[in-house]
């Protein structure tokens, strides 16, 4: 099985609204100060089946919502959000600078390959208007321990840094937490992780 059929068995299951928490908390207290006060053009990837930005009511906003499982595409409600079946890996319609913020829902944890993750940097980095803004909340690798889940890559905060950097990306925000970080049974042993929530400029 691979990512994209393992998304698509899970939203079958889960068909009730779901996004974590922290990343609504992670929108509205930091990044949203961080955005010119303008009508915005957002890009929300990995949204599932139902958008963060949904609850961002009073957002002077265009939205897309993309994901790459038809399930959880198919399970979208009718809103003011475009929901689109796409895959952010995928250069053809991510190669004109359009949006003022992209916005990570714990999207890129789940690209294993490393040519896969090297395209959705590089997509990301050319659909944002100079000055724009990624932000991303991403699980990392506990300080001094080592986690790995299937059909997800942990990169540690470094490696994070790295990627950014060396895609073009200038850091403004980069805070590390142990106590909000997510943890995952597997095989009967619980298993956590820091997370990183980062914010970076075009
Ligand atoms: C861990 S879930 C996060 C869902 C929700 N945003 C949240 O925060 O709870 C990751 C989502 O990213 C989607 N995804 C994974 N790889 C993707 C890709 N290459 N392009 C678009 N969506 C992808 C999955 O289908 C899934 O819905």
């Amino acid at each position: 099985m691979n990512s994209k059929e393992f998304f698509n068995q899970f939203y079958q299951t889960t068909k009730d609204h779901y996004y974590s928490q922290s990343l609504f908390t992670f929108f509205n207290q930091i990044v949203f100060s961080k955005l010119p006060q303008r009508e915005l053009k957002i890009l929300d990837i990995g949204s599932g089946s139902y958008s963060l930005f949904e609850d961002c009511t009073g957002l002077n906003a265009h939205v897309d919502a993309i994901d790459f499982s038809k399930t959880a595409i198919s399970n979208t409600p009718i809103s003011k959000i475009n929901y689109k079946l796409l895959d952010i890996t995928d250069a053809h319609h991510f190669n004109f600078p359009f949006y003022d913020l992209i916005f990570d829902s714990h999207c890129l944890n789940c690209i294993t390959s490393e040519d896969d993750r090297e395209n959705a940097f590089k997509n990301i980095y050319s659909a944002l208007v100079v000055g724009g803004i990624f932000a991303s909340e991403i699980m990392i690798q506990p300080i001094g321990e080592h986690v790995s889940m299937p059909f997800k890559s942990i990169k540690s905060a470094q490696e994070i840094e790295q990627t950014f950097v060396s895609h073009g990306f200038k850091i403004i925000y980069f805070m590390i937490s142990s106590e909000s970080g997510f943890s995952n049974s597997i095989g009967g042993i619980e298993v956590k992780c820091d997370l990183l929530r980062i914010i970076a400029k075009k």
